[in-house]
């Protein structure tokens, strides 16, 4: 990875470190003086009431997606999920859910912040069949074939090098 490159993503990572810290002490990701802003179409607005219910309010306040993938993918009872930049944990919470104790939802974040935040997230949710996993999208920690469904909400529009994500 070239300078420029590792530049901005030390600026991706910071912006969603800070974020995830804000969440941890109780208050909003968004609108944080580094400049995160989560607009009305932004964040768990996306996700049904039931979900929001359903799920830890820490997770939900650090929802920081651009869309909903856990409404659209087709998940079954067995399947292994991972999301690609899983954030405060939502969609491998949500994931998780519809797998079932036999499947496993996997999330991988490069930041520790929301990691942290992310497997506090799992506990409080009572969730047994999740993983949260420090990495870059770019080299996904985990062997090859060993996924059946790979999502992930407003996460490559962030990536330095896209080809790498969906190789
Ligand atoms: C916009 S937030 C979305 C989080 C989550 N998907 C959600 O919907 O709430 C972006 C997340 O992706 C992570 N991220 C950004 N670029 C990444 C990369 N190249 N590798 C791993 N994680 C990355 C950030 O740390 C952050 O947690």
């Amino acid at each position: 990875m070239d300078e420029q490159a590792a530049d901005l993503r030390e600026v991706v990572r910071a912006k969603y470190a800070a974020a995830a810290s804000a969440v941890s002490a109780g208050g909003t990701a968004c609108c944080d003086p580094q400049g995160i802003e989560v607009g009305e179409n932004f964040g768990a607005t996306l996700y049904a009431t039931s979900d929001h219910t359903e799920l830890p309010a820490e997770a939900v306040a650090a929802s920081l997606g651009c869309g909903n993938p856990t409404a659209v993918a087709e998940l079954r009872e067995g399947e292994r999920v991972l999301d690609l930049g899983s954030g405060g944990g939502i969609d491998v919470l949500l994931s998780a859910r519809r797998v079932g104790p036999t499947g496993k939802a996997y999330g991988v974040d490069m930041t520790d912040e929301m990691l942290a935040l992310a497997r506090e997230n799992a506990a409080r949710a009572g969730a047994t069949n999740v993983e949260f996993l420090k990495g870059a999208i770019e080299a996904i920690p985990l062997p090859a074939d060993s996924i059946d469904v790979v999502i992930s909400n407003c996460v490559i529009n962030l990536s330095v090098d896209k080809s790498a994500v969906f190789a």
